[in-house]
């Protein structure tokens, strides 16, 4: 095996190619939740949306679910990141939201290339993403 190819196995080992880690993150400590609870369920699937759209146009605020169990998400990237990079910041915040705040329904992710947050209350009005 020669040098080149160690270096590619073990850049992918490292499994991330986004570009950094979080530069912040918060788990609203008043919104607990079950891991196996419907609002939980509901926060995985709104997270596959989240992931799957936020590039196509680098914004996205969206819901999922029924009451009580409904959840909204939003999440942004910055303006002038490629949607490759786009795509590649959400995924990574959103796998990393849920191991950070596995037990939450309000959390807020924040990278240099995007934004992510999700609430079982509706917020995207109060959001200021200026
Ligand atoms: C919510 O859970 C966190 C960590 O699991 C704990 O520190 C916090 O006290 C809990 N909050 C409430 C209101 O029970």
């Amino acid at each position: 095996m020669n040098l080149l190819n160690m270096l590619l196995i073990s850049l992918f080992l490292s499994g991330c190619s986004c570009r950094a880690d979080p530069l912040w993150n918060s788990c609203n400590g008043n919104t607990n939740i079950s891991s196996s609870s419907r609002i939980s369920a509901n926060i995985d699937r709104l997270l596959a949306e989240v992931v799957s759209k936020t590039a196509l146009t680098g914004y996205i605020a969206t819901s999922l679910g029924k009451d009580p169990d409904k959840v909204y998400g939003l999440a942004e990237c910055r303006g002038d990141v490629s949607s490759k990079d786009c795509l590649s910041c959400i995924r990574d915040a959103a796998k990393q939201i849920r191991q950070r705040c596995p037990n939450q329904a309000d959390a807020r992710i924040w990278y240099d290339y995007c934004f992510l947050r999700y609430n079982k209350d509706y917020f995207v009005r109060e959001v200021n993403t200026s």
